[in-house]
């Protein structure tokens, strides 16, 4: 599959919102879905961020998620979201190995769902290893 990734697009964020609407994903990442006056409002602001750096997610030509890079808690974290049924063909892999090829900067941290066993094994495969857990989530850092 020809993974490649690409400027957001503000016509992107419908089908972004569809991806994350979706309550098996949400559940398993751990992260309420946004009303939709809510989650546009903040992909308008991630857009003109200049401390955001963010991608679309495209798949043989079509739009599968996205991949963004962000400031919280005074340190740098990545986060990515696929449309449920792009699941477990290597695309999130592909597209993290990617992104991290033009999101420069270290420490860079990811942080799931102690559940969500594919996006852990999604950053693990891209050299992030264990930095701390508790019982509800795992953190992993890239040196
Ligand atoms: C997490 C997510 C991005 C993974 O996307 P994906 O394209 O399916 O990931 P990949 O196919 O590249 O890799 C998934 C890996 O996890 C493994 N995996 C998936 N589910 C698993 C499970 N329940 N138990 C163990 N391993 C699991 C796969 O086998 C694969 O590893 P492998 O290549 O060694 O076999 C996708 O499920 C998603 O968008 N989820 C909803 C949003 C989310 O959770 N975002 C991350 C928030 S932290």
């Amino acid at each position: 599959m020809d993974v490649e990734l690409r400027p957001v697009l503000e016509s992107d964020l419908p089908t972004f919102y569809a991806h994350q609407s979706d309550p098996v994903a949400c559940a398993i990442a751990g992260f309420p879905s946004r009303v939709q006056t809510e989650f546009f409002a903040h992909w308008h602001r991630i857009l003109v961020d200049p401390g955001v750096k963010c991608r679309a997610i495209v798949a043989d030509d079509v739009l599968v998620g996205n991949v963004v890079a962000f400031g919280l808690d005074g340190h740098r974290e990545v986060g990515y979201w696929l449309d449920r049924p792009q699941w477990g063909n290597g695309i999130a892999t592909a597209a993290l190995r990617a992104f991290l090829a033009i999101e420069l900067l270290r420490p860079l941290h990811g942080n799931a769902a102690v559940t969500n066993l594919g996006s852990i094994r999604v950053l693990e495969k891209c050299g992030f290893r264990l930095d701390h857990a508790d019982s509800q989530r795992v953190g992993l850092v890239l040196d």
